[in-house]
């Protein structure tokens, strides 16, 4: 498609979690298509739960019925794969104020380094402003219903991995 409006959506995505896939169907209202984009370096050291790769397949079974949505892995710096991939637009959710710092931050670093970058903040729908894939691995963890928080795919992985408890049974 001739002038294709892509969007990166950028992310640790462990899990992937309703406020996420929110995020990425708002975004496909605005571009042609949306590059869920998984690192394998997150600026805050956070140690994975689940490995990049699974991470990636079950991200990509949540799309897998979304054309626009391509769902990738990411080495090194995001805005040299922004540019690799031809997108020149960062979607971040913004939760609360208390995500600002961190976000700003990183988007004026991400600009300085490549000037032709836009980075645009979403918000996500209310239900969702409390959520965060460090709280639902908790709760997971922990053996707590989190069948209302992320998509069937991540449901049934964590199911897998902490028991039926997870989804409520
Ligand atoms: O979901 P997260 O963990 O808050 O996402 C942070 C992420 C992955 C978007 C950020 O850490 C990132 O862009 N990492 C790639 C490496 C990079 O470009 N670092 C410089 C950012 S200013």
């Amino acid at each position: 498609m001739v002038d294709e409006r892509i969007a990166i959506y950028p992310g640790s995505f462990d899990p992937l979690t309703l406020g996420h896939d929110d995020i990425v169907r708002r975004s496909l209202r605005l571009v042609d298509r949306v590059l869920v984009a998984i690192a394998a370096t997150a600026t805050h050291d956070k140690s994975a739960t689940c490995p990049l790769e699974r991470r990636v397949e079950i991200t990509r079974e949540v799309y897998a019925d979304e054309p626009r949505v391509e769902v990738v892995s990411f080495n090194g710096l995001l805005v040299d794969f922004a540019r690799e991939s031809g997108a020149r637009l960062i979607v971040r959710g913004l939760r609360a104020v208390s995500d600002f710092e961190y976000e700003f931050q990183m988007a004026l670093m991400n600009r300085s380094l490549w000037p032709e970058i836009e980075v645009i903040f979403m918000a996500p729908s209310n239900q969702y402003t409390f959520l965060s894939s460090s709280l639902v691995r908790e709760v997971a963890r922990l053996g707590g219903d989190v069948s209302s928080f992320v998509p069937a795919a991540v449901l049934r992985e964590l199911v897998k991995v902490y028991g039926d408890a997870v989804a409520g049974g």
